[in-house]
């Protein structure tokens, strides 16, 4: 099975997970851009504000079509109970792409939830599979233990 995997990372949790999960299926990996400067107390505010709004981020265009794989698969850190702004935008340009998608996300507490049912909205698809991790475990190295049962899933597609 062709496997892409699209994540949006601010401070580098989402994209650990996301390597991960792209070497144990022998993925693509797309990281997703954003065009502002996210990382320090301004960009901090940009990002919560897009998320309050739901409003998409602007991003920096991305090379790898969808069409081709047979599973995308979408990742995105949550933010204020829902989907980043940056993975807001490339679903929103995407979603008519996807074959079949399934989604995981990072999170310090709360809002996989909701984020992954406005992802499902976004997408106008049913995900295959969900996991959600939580940034301390990423930063423990137990987030491990947690995809295995999300990758076994996608094996048994
Ligand atoms: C603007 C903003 C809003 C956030 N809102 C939430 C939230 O609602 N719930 C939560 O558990 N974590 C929230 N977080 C924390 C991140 O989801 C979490 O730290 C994530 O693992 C960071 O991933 P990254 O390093 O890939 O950007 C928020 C972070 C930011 C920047």
């Amino acid at each position: 099975m062709k496997t892409l995997v699209v994540f949006y990372s601010r401070t580098g949790i989402t994209r650990k997970v996301a390597e991960t999960i792209a070497r144990a299926l022998s993925g693509d990996v797309e990281e997703i851009v954003a065009k502002e400067n996210r990382s320090d107390f301004s960009g901090y505010g940009l990002s919560r504000e897009e998320a309050v709004l739901k409003k998409p981020a602007a991003i920096k265009a991305t090379k790898k079509d969808p069409v081709g794989y047979d599973l995308t698969i979408v990742g995105t850190p949550v933010w204020v109970q829902t989907v980043s702004s940056p993975m807001r935008a490339y679903i929103s340009r995407k979603r008519e792409r996807f074959t079949r998608v399934a989604f995981f996300c990072t999170q310090d507490r709360s809002g996989a939830e909701s984020a992954f049912e406005e992802m499902q909205e976004l997408c106008k698809a049913t995900p295959v599979a969900t996991v959600e991790i939580l940034h301390k475990d990423v930063e423990d190295g137990s987030y491990v233990e947690k995809t295995k049962s999300f990758l076994a899933r996608i094996g048994n597609l």
